[in-house]
């Protein structure tokens, strides 16, 4: 356990969320490797839903009991999983080598033991529900349980442990042990009940008793899974309660159990919004992350990703192949085919791409059209304005109604610092214009087309900013036949 800094002695006072004077604690395992990952990163920072494995967790756990009560147990990486969470306020408790879940545990006993019971989470199931944590916890203390198991039956129970219910003794919730797939006897392994590894104990039995756990198992770890057989043949009740979601509580030790979990979670989610009113043709091949919010009459057609924070309002269309990450986008926006719009903000009514591309700090008005192959970085594009074909909109301020021309260009960098292009309302800039910032273009001004905009054009004005054409007739056919024009 880390002493100082990252754990507290627990409060004495009950949280408001724990029933009557029992009183819980959380422990989420998280320190393990994942060897099976093959990984260069701590398994439970690998994310599904666009979030890290142990931010699900630690999500579920702060609906059941407050922040103050929940310790993640971090040894692999521990500095990068405990910085990866730090924003959800939970404390941590280190775990130096990794010598199995039994150890883990062990090395939390300082500050769980000033707890009645404990939860005990792994940080590798992440669809855990809150409302199956309290039920174990309900469970749990209905029946005075020394430990209470949480399992399932999954269709392929093969890697998990198995449990060994006791047989002919009346009560078939409680249990005899725990057995590992790699230690399981061929009979054991017929069982196909399994271990969730999420359990609840009452935490003066488990603690008197887990120095009992012994390594004399295939893998030479600590295997929590051991207090089972430990506590009922101390005497002490270990009951199990089963889940027949199985699905929820999956553990990702293998990359094809990773892709499972996630497509499970982006298949509740799209369920989600299509049962809030969304219309989404193609769910399967749709990719939303957990936290984007979608209101009710939008379409998302095949194959469009939302993710992070995104926020998209009602009666929108976005087309397939395009990819949204931490945008907000009001009502009635359509969005066309293959747009990649990152940290912007679109208003109501506007109309994207097809082929746009807009970066962090643009900011559509309402009603604009970003068109066909389309650029913005840090631009507010006003109300009405257009920029419908092949330009970039860089570090720029565009009026209302203004009307880029295709192949405009903002020269926003000088190769050492990037300066600013403000266009005030209702002005044209005409097709391949390049306009070098720092430069300001007023109200109702007119820009030549293939102008080189240096100087400020002042409002109502005409800026021509090209050399005038020479045309020299003939010119072509006397080359052809040598003589010189
Ligand atoms: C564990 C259970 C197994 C159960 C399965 C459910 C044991 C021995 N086995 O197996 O019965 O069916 O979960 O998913 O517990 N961890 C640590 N420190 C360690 C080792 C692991 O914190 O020294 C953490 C891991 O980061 C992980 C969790 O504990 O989040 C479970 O460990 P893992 O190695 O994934 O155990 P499983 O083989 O899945
Ligand atoms: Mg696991």
């Amino acid at each position: 356990m880390v002493k100082g800094k990252s754990t507290q002695t627990p409060r004495k006072k009950a949280t408001s969320k724990t029933r009557g004077k029992s009183r819980f604690a959380i422990a989420i395992m998280a320190a393990g490797k994942g060897t099976r990952l093959k990984s260069r990163h701590p398994k439970v920072l690998h994310q599904i839903g666009g979030k890290a494995l142990l931010e699900h967790v630690i999500a579920a756990a702060a609906q059941v009991v407050s922040g103050d009560d929940i310790y993640c147990i971090v040894g692999h990486e521990a500095e990068r999983v405990r910085q990866a969470t730090a924003h959800t306020g939970v404390k941590y408790v280190l775990q130096p080598e990794q010598r199995g879940t039994g150890d883990a545990v062990n090395r939390a006993r300082d500050v769980l033991s000033g707890y009645e019971h404990v939860l005990v989470l792994s940080g590798d199931v992440p669809l855990i529900r809150p409302e199956t944590i309290e039920r174990v916890r309900d469970f749990h203390i209905a029946h005075g349980a020394d430990m209470t198991i949480l399992t399932t039956t999954p269709p392929d129970p093969s890697g998990y442990g198995r449990v060994l219910r006791k047989s002919g003794k009346g009560s078939t919730d409680e249990v005899e042990g725990i057995v590992e797939q790699k230690a399981a006897t061929p009979g054991q392994l017929r069982v196909r009940e399994i271990n969730s590894g999420i359990y609840a104990f009452r935490t003066a039995p488990l603690f008197e008793h887990i120095r009992r756990i012994k390594t004399d198992n295939p893998a030479r770890e600590y295997y929590l899974t051991d207090m089972a057989g430990i506590l009922g043949r101390a005497g002490k009740k270990v009951m199990a309660l089963s889940t027949d979601r199985p699905t929820e509580v999956l553990g990702a030790n293998r990359r094809s159990e990773l892709a499972e979990l996630d497509a499970a979670m982006r298949q509740h989610k799209c369920e989600e919004l299509m049962d809030a009113g969304v219309t989404i043709y193609r769910p399967e091949t749709c990719i939303v992350d957990a936290e984007v919010q979608v209101a009710a009459d939008t379409i998302l057609e095949p194959f469009v990703q939302l993710l992070g924070r995104t926020k998209i309002g009602s009666d929108c269309r976005v087309r397939s192949y395009s990819v949204i990450r931490d945008a907000e986008i009001g009502d009635n926006v359509e969005v066309r085919v293959g747009c990649v719009i990152q940290e912007s903000k679109v208003e109501n009514g506007a109309l994207l791409g097809p082929y746009c591309h807009l970066r962090p700090g643009s900011e559509i008005g309402e009603g604009a059209h970003v068109g066909n192959f389309v650029e913005t970085k840090k631009v507010r594009l006003g109300r009405g304005a257009k920029a419908n074909h092949l330009t970039y909109l860089g570090d720029a301020e565009i009026g209302e109604r203004t009307n880029i021309g295709a192949g405009t260009i903002t020269c926003n960098y000088d190769g050492v610092h990037k300066h600013q292009t403000t266009i005030g309302k209702n002005a044209f800039v005409g097709s391949d214009a390049t306009l070098v910032a720092p430069v300001t273009i007023g109200d109702g001004a007119y820009v030549g087309a293939g102008s080189c905009i240096t100087e400020n054009v002042p409002a109502d004005a005409l800026a021509l900013g090209r050399s005038r054409q020479v045309t020299k007739p003939g010119w072509v056919k006397k080359k052809k036949t040598g003589v010189s024009g």
